[in-house]
């Protein structure tokens, strides 16, 4: 009889920072996770990041909240319980357990050095507590523990992957171990990433009035769409976050390409553009993708009881195949 191909197997997480997904979780990540998780070829694990929630100052009862809240927006964004394993990461306590042998295998140096984080950690050291420092270690070990191979997430992490590679090398030379190294899928092609509606850089969490939330009513999204910025000189120029550079990506993003060349020409033209309307008509193409979700969310709103059944099951199933791991590592480690 011939055998059953071992799967490759998939992790990612978004952190429970925020009550609520964006436009640029869903483009950036989900996207790329619900492919996965649709490809017979994988074997996906998503889970809510919310002891990564505790790395920076936090509020319990927030953070209470906003894990639930964050894996009903997996659930209506299209993370379907029958094909992914579907957990919180603080219910599968041997991340944390697994964290704490990984983090034998890492300098603090190294995890000190971490671009975009390595400033803050010069300048503001009495910000930094222990566990923000243990960040990358404890993502480390939410991937290692199912030696996924794939991590569907946006370019910016990637920082965060490379030292979970190093760690995996670490521990295999160390203790002859079998981690794979894990590499990030992209959902499109090249240094993609839904740019912030203010404009210059992403869209993120962090940056105060940057985001369109996957919960945004379509008058929300009028108004937000509407702030985008625009052309403000005269030379008309299409470069990175300047002038209308965000409104074309948008536009890209959630109109198709050839709307984006077609504006493009004319705006470069003498024909220029008028902004309201093609503001408009961006308003409601992104309603248009935000609103079967919005549909799917009210059934998990209105279940909590079905949502708390999905996460259990999947905490459970998550804990089997993470105590394996530990067990080798505790053994390999002379901890057995
Ligand atoms: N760092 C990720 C974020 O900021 C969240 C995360 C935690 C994660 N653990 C992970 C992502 C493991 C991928 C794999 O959203």
């Amino acid at each position: 009889m011939k055998m059953n191909k071992k799967k490759i197997r998939v992790l990612s997480g978004i952190r429970a920072s925020h009550s609520s997904l964006h436009l640029g979780n869903l483009e950036g990540a989900i996207r790329g996770m619900i492919k996965l998780q649709n490809d017979p070829k994988y074997e996906t694990f998503y889970m809510v990041a919310d002891l990564h929630g505790i790395t920076t100052p936090f509020n319990p009862e927030k953070l209470k909240r906003n894990r639930l809240e964050i894996a009903k927006d997996y659930l209506a964004a299209g993370i379907d319980p029958k094909k992914s394993v579907l957990f919180l990461q603080a219910d599968v306590s041997e991340h944390v357990e697994l964290a704490y042998y990984l983090s034998s295998a890492v300098r603090h140096n190294r995890v000190k050095q971490l671009p975009g984080k390595k400033e803050e950690y010069r300048e503001h050291p009495e910000r930094v507590s222990v566990a923000l420092l243990n960040y990358p270690v404890l993502m480390a070990a939410d991937i290692l523990a199912y030696k996924a191979e794939i991590v569907p997430i946006g370019l910016d992490q990637e920082p965060h992957l490379d030292i979970t590679r190093e760690i995996a090398r670490n521990m295999n030379l160390k203790y002859d171990l079998d981690f794979p190294e894990p590499q990030r899928f992209a959902v499109v092609a090249g240094d993609f990433t839904v740019p912030s509606i203010l404009g210059g850089g992403k869209m993120s969490k962090t940056k105060k009035g940057s985001v369109i939330n996957l919960s945004d009513s379509y008058e929300v999204i009028k108004q937000k769409v509407a702030r985008i910025p625009t052309d403000i000189g005269k030379a008309k120029k299409i470069e990175k976050d300047t002038g209308a550079y965000a409104l074309f990506l948008f536009v890209e993003l959630f109109m198709g390409k050839p709307k984006k060349r077609k504006l493009e020409r004319d705006y470069l033209s003498s024909k220029g553009i008028k902004y309201s309307e093609i503001k408009a008509e961006l308003a409601k193409a992104i309603y248009k993708k935000l609103k079967p979700i919005q549909e799917k969310r009210r059934k998990y709103e209105n279940d909590p009881k079905l949502v708390r059944e999905i996460l259990d099951k999947g905490a459970e199933k998550a804990r089997k195949i993470a105590g394996e791991t530990l067990n080798e590592v505790k053994e390999a480690m002379g901890l057995v």
